[in-house]
């Protein structure tokens, strides 16, 4: 079993600052570094360390060929990656003293996702493959439509949410992994934020996507699993330095362990 990631690939530009910036505020960085990324790239790296046979497919601009090789190097299969015209995605990433963090992404080649690429990535794939999807390249319609019609099993990260994601094909999705607020985004929640309830969330979205698989997280509280049995995991304490990526750390890792067949809870911890 293979699992295909089509996903971004960015390059991601990291300031250390004491408190993020505020609208109209000017902020100055203590530190500076810049790192691959993007959220496709993260979740394809993290499912090959945690021992997943994983490809990726996406595009990179001509100044993206380091993002290949660094995910080669990772041991992720990298046939279906090619180069377009637009410069690479990237992210200015600010990171705060308590190691939250604020991201803005520009798309660049990771909206060059087109027909050929999504054929010939998808035609090399088996029904029994798995293919992980997020919200941050152009395609998402056809990609789901012609893996689903592969018999393939459909793994979705709806992020960022944005409205369009209630465009997509979502009936055909058969595990949503996804934070609170796109949960609640995508179960048409339109209450306080304080007030939506992970559980109320999880079951909204069942009603919503019955045949799906749900997964919640919730950061310093763990995640949720709802599906024939609903399960929240605690997730072990630790000293935040950097928060990004940890949401793409843990997809690729519980998806990891349910293709070696886990049960849901083994999986999410
Ligand atoms: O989830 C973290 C990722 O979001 C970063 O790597 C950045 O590139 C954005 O895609």
């Amino acid at each position: 079993m293979r699992v295909l990631c089509f996903g971004s690939l960015n390059i991601d530009h990291v300031y250390q600052v004491e408190q993020i910036a505020r609208a109209g505020e000017t902020v100055a960085s203590s530190g500076y570094a810049l790192f691959a990324g993007g959220k496709g790239a993260n979740q394809s790296a993290a499912l090959a360390r945690a021992g997943a046979r994983v490809s990726h497919a996406g595009m990179v601009g001509p100044d993206g060929d380091w993002l290949v090789d660094r995910l080669a190097r990772e041991g992720v299969d990298m046939e279906h990656t090619r180069r377009g015209t637009s410069p690479t995605g990237h992210a200015i990433i600010q990171v705060d003293r308590s190691g939250e963090n604020s991201i803005v992404i520009h798309t660049g080649s990771n909206a060059e996702i087109e027909t050929p690429l999504i054929e010939a990535a998808i035609d090399s794939c088996k029904p029994e493959d798995i293919l992980l999807l997020q919200n941050e390249i152009s395609g998402i319609n056809e990609i789901i439509h012609k893996a689903a019609d592969q018999g393939m099993t459909i793994c979705f990260n709806p992020a960022p949410f944005t409205s369009g994601v209630m465009d997509y094909p979502n009936e055909r999705v058969h595990l949503f992994i996804l934070n609170e607020s796109e949960a609640a985004g995508l179960a048409g929640y339109t209450g306080a934020p304080d007030a939506a309830d992970p559980g109320m969330l999880a079951g909204q979205l069942r009603d919503r996507f019955p045949a799906a698989e749900i997964v919640i997280t919730l950061g310093a509280a763990g995640a949720l699993f709802s599906g024939d049995q609903t399960l929240q995991v605690a997730a072990p304490t630790v000293e935040a330095v950097d928060t990004t990526g940890a949401g793409d750390t843990f997809i690729g890792y519980f998806l990891a362990s349910r293709t070696t067949g886990a049960e849901p809870r083994e999986a999410m911890h």
